[in-house]
C-alpha cells in the first residue's frame, strides 16, 4: 500500500479578541519569536508541508513571515474555525494531500513528535483529534463520549449543557485534528453557524462524522499543557512559562552553568556551548549562539549575537546583531548595536556604545565613547569619551583608525575621516583631517595662564 500524502493546515486567520490587542493573535511573541513560528517549525521538523490561514491582519502576518507567502490562503471574513478549514479546501486539494493536519495556531508549544504521532494513530481514521485532560475544561471544547467510552462529539463551552450533553470529565479538544479529506469533504457543507457564538466549528466535524458512521478516534494526550492553547495575555504568559522553564533545563543538562535559573529567558534559537556560565536576570533571543566557556554576567540583553568562546559579557550590556570575538571582554554597560564586530581579545568598557563598528584584535574603547561607522586597527586604543561624528545629517561617513593608534580622551573624530597606524591624537581634538601614520595630531587650543581677578 502507498504511504498517504499528509500535510499540514494551520488555522491562524483569528482575531484574537480575548488579547485585547491590535495584533494578530499568532505574532504575539514566546520568548521573542512569534507564536505561529512554533506551530510552523513543528510542523516541519514532522516531515509535514503546510498550508496557513490567515485572515485578521493578514498583511502583519505575510510581513512576518515572507518565506511563507506562497503557502498562505486567505480567509477573507473569520467566520470560526470551520469556515477558516472550507475557505482552505481548495488548496489542500490542489496540493494533493490525501490526509491533512489540523493545527489551531495559537498553540505555540505542540512539539513535531505529538504531531507525527497523531498522523501515525489516526492512519486508519477519518476523523481523528488529540484531547488533554484537565481539571476543569474552562473554556475549551468539551469531549463528549458515549456510555460505552467512544467519542459522541466536541461541545464548544458556550454551547455545553449537561441536561443536552450529559455528564463531562475534565477532557478537552487540543484543536489538533488528523482528517482523512475524501472522507471529511461532504460533511464540510453540513456545518452551520447555529450556536451560541453564530461561528462555523470545525469541531462539529467530530459529531457529524459519528452521526454517519465514521471512524472517529480521539488520541488522548494525557495532562500535556504544552498542548492547550493561547487565548489571552495570562495562557501567553503561562505557555512561555513552560517553555521558558524546559529550555533553561535542558541548558543545565547539557553542561551548561545557569544561575537563578527561574530568572533566565533564552529563546528556543539560543545556542549555548557547554562550559558556558550565565547568571539571571537575563535575556537572550533571536539568533544567538554563546561559544564555549563564555561567561554573560546578570542582566545582559542579548538578541541576534555571536559571543565566541572566553569571551566574558560583563553585567547591564546590550547586544543586538552583534559579534563579540574569543576572549573579548565587553561592559560592564556596554551597548553594541547592530553591526559592531569585536575580534578577539578586544575590550569595551562601560558605558561605550558601538554601530557598524569593528575593534580589531586587542583593539580597547574602555569608557564612556560611540563608535559608530568605524573600523578601529588591532591594538588601538580609544580614550574616554570619543566620539566617532559619523553623521552630517544627512549621510553616515567611515571613520578608519589604524593599528597601535592612541586616541587621547575626549577627541571628536570627525567621518569621513582617517587616523594612521600607531598615529597619536592628543586628547580635547576635533580631527577634522586625516592623520598620517606615527603622526601626532593635536588640535586643541594652546593652554594660556594668568592672575585670577579678584
Ligand atoms: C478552539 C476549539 C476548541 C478547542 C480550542 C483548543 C473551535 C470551534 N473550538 O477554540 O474546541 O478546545 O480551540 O485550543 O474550533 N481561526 C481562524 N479563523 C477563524 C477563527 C479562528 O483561522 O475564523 C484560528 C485562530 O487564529 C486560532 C484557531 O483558529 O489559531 C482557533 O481559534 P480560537 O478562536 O482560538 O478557538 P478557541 O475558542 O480557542
Ligand atoms: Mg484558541
Amino acid at each position: 500500500m502507498s504511504k498517504q500524502t499528509i500535510g499540514a493546515l494551520v488555522l491562524a486567520a483569528g482575531k484574537g479578541t480575548r488579547m485585547c490587542s491590535d495584533r494578530p493573535k499568532v505574532l504575539h511573541e514566546i520568548l521573542g519569536e512569534p507564536m505561529l513560528r512554533y506551530v510552523l517549525d513543528a510542523a516541519e521538523q514532522a516531515g509535514l508541508s503546510a498550508l496557513t490561514v490567515i485572515g485578521h491582519g493578514a498583511e502583519m502576518v505575510r510581513e512576518a513571515f515572507p518565506e511563507c507567502n506562497s503557502s498562505f490562503v486567505l480567509q477573507e471574513q473569520q467566520l470560526g474555525t470551520g469556515h477558516a478549514l472550507q475557505c482552505a479546501w481548495a488548496d489542500v486539494k490542489a496540493r494533493g494531500f490525501e490526509r491533512v493536519l489540523v493545527v489551531n495556531g495559537d498553540t505555540p508549544l505542540v512539539s513535531a513528535d505529538r504531531i507525527a504521532s497523531l498522523a501515525q494513530a489516526s492512519a486508519q481514521a477519518d476523523v481523528a483529534f488529540l484531547t488533554v485532560s484537565l481539571d476543569d475544561p474552562g473554556s475549551f471544547g468539551r469531549v463528549v463520549r458515549n456510555d460505552d467510552g467512544t467519542v459522541a462529539a466536541i461541545v464548544e463551552a458556550r454551547d455545553f449543557d449537561p441536561k443536552v450533553h450529559g455528564e463531562v470529565n475534565g477532557e478537552i479538544n487540543a484543536g489538533i485534528y488528523s482528517l482523512k479529506v475524501e472522507a471529511v469533504e461532504p460533511l464540510l457543507d453540513l456545518l452551520s453557524d447555529n450556536n451560541a457564538s453564530g461561528e462555523f466549528y470545525i469541531t462539529d466535524l467530530v459529531g457529524l462524522a459519528v452521526e454517519r458512521g465514521m471512524r472517529v478516534e480521539a488520541v488522548e494526550g494525557g495532562r500535556d499543557m504544552t498542548l492547550l492553547g493561547v487565548n489571552c495575555p495570562s495562557e501567553l504568559v503561562d505557555a512561555e512559562e513552560l517553555l521558558r522553564d524546559r529550555i533553561v533545563r535542558s541548558f543545565l543538562d547539557s553542561g551548561v552553568i545557569v544561575r537563578h535559573p527561574a530568572q533566565a529567558v533564552i529563546g528556543p534559537r539560543v545556542s549555548i556551548e557547554g562550559g558556558c556560565e550565565i547568571v539571571a536576570p537575563v535575556q537572550m533571543v533571536g539568533s544567538t549562539t554563546i561559544g564555549r566557556g563564555a561567561v554573560v554576567g546578570p542582566n545582559c540583553w542579548i538578541k541576534d549575537s555571536t559571543v565566541a568562546a572566553g569571551a566574558e559579557i560583563r553585567p547591564f550590556s546590550h547586544l543586538e546583531q552583534a559579534e563579540v570575538g574569543p576572549e573579548c571582554q565587553i561592559g560592564p554597560y556596554a551597548r553594541l548595536r547592530p553591526g559592531a564586530v569585536t575580534e578577539q581579545g578586544a575590550r569595551v568598557g562601560n558605558f561605550v556604545e558601538m554601530k557598524k563598528a569593528r575593534l580589531r584584535e586587542g583593539a580597547k574603547a574602555n569608557h564612556l565613547t560611540y563608535l559608530g561607522d568605524a573600523d578601529v586597527g588591532p591594538g588601538a586604543n580609544i580614550g574616554a569619551g570619543t566620539i566617532t561624528c559619523n553623521y552630517d545629517g544627512v549621510n553616515k561617513h567611515q571613520t578608519v583608525i589604524g593599528e597601535q593608534a592612541f586616541i587621547g580622551s575626549n577627541t571628536a573624530l570627525v567621518a569621513p575621516v582617517t587616523v594612521g597606524r600607531n598615529a597619536l591624537v592628543g586628547a580635547g581634538s576635533v580631527i577634522t583631517k586625516n592623520v598620517e601614520d606615527d603622526n601626532v595630531a593635536l588640535t586643541r587650543a594652546k593652554q594660556k595662564a594668568f592672575t585670577r581677578r579678584k
